[in-house]
């Protein structure tokens, strides 16, 4: 079991191994692939100039997928930690999908941006909810001054959001919880190596992460298998 002090502070980072039981691929799992394509053909800027459409028919499909998931024990596990750390948790996921907000996690920082948010690529329109287009729009949907709607997704090349309250959060922790996340995609990865050596430092998934080393402490199995036990909560 994973002892908390009341003055302790928990960082948790998620990655897609969390809602693989919820029904959702993990990138690796599938090989990077979508039909064919490597995923950073259709999550790139480069994508997006080149074949919107593409990339739409990409965005689509994810949505459709994550509208017909529910949480599993792991999200239930995280937000029911942030209940009892009562603002000493900081959980910051990978994930695009709001599975952690169905559990009911009311403070997630989504550093790859929300499958359910669009923004226009052109104006400074603040991103907005979107559950629309789970069917691949018919045209490029735009924005009142003309620019085309986008995902609200960071893709390849571009900086993931909220990364100064990140550090600040990172600098702050003093347990550090990796969960279902391979340790390759940047800069995500390296977190754990920011806080090694002053904060505990534990990873939760089926398989070793690329940055095993930095951890002191590795529980394998499944998210939902071990997180419940872990944290106590039933
Ligand atoms: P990956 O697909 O790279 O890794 C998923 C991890 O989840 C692997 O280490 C699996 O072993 C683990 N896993 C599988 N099933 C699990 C389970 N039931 N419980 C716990 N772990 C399990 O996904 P991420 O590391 O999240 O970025 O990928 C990071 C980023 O790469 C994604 O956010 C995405 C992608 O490019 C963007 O879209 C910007």
């Amino acid at each position: 079991m994973l002892a908390v002090s009341h003055t302790d502070r928990v960082f948790v980072l998620s990655g897609a191994g969390v809602s693989a039981e919820s029904g959702i691929p993990t990138f690796r799992g599938v090989g990077g692939l979508w039909r064919n394509h490597p995923i950073e053909e259709v999550a790139s800027p480069v994508a997006w100039e080149r074949d919107p459409r593409l990339v739409w028919e990409f965005y689509s499909m994810r949505r459709r997928v994550a509208s017909a998931a529910e949480p599993n024990r792991a999200h239930f596990a995280l937000a029911k930690l942030e209940q009892n750390l009562e603002g000493r948790l900081f959980l910051c996921t990978q994930n695009v999908d709001n599975l952690h907000e169905q559990a009911g996690s009311k403070r997630v920082v989504h550093m790859h941006g929300e499958l359910f948010k669009s923004r226009c690529d052109t104006c400074s329109r603040p991103p907005f909810e979107d559950f629309n287009f789970c069917e691949p729009p018919a045209e490029i949907p735009r924005c009142d001054c003309g620019g085309r709607i986008r995902p609200h997704i960071c893709w390849f090349g571009e900086a993931p959001f909220e990364m100064d309250r990140i550090f600040r959060a990172l600098e702050k922790c003093t347990v550090f919880m990796a969960v279902g996340t391979s340790g390759v995609v940047e800069p995500a990865a390296s977190f754990v190596a920011c806080v090694a050596g002053r904060a505990r430092t534990i990873y939760v998934g089926p398989e070793k992460p690329a940055n095993l080393s930095s951890f002191t402490q590795c529980h394998m199995g499944k998210a939902e298998e071990v997180l419940p036990g872990l944290l106590d909560i039933p």
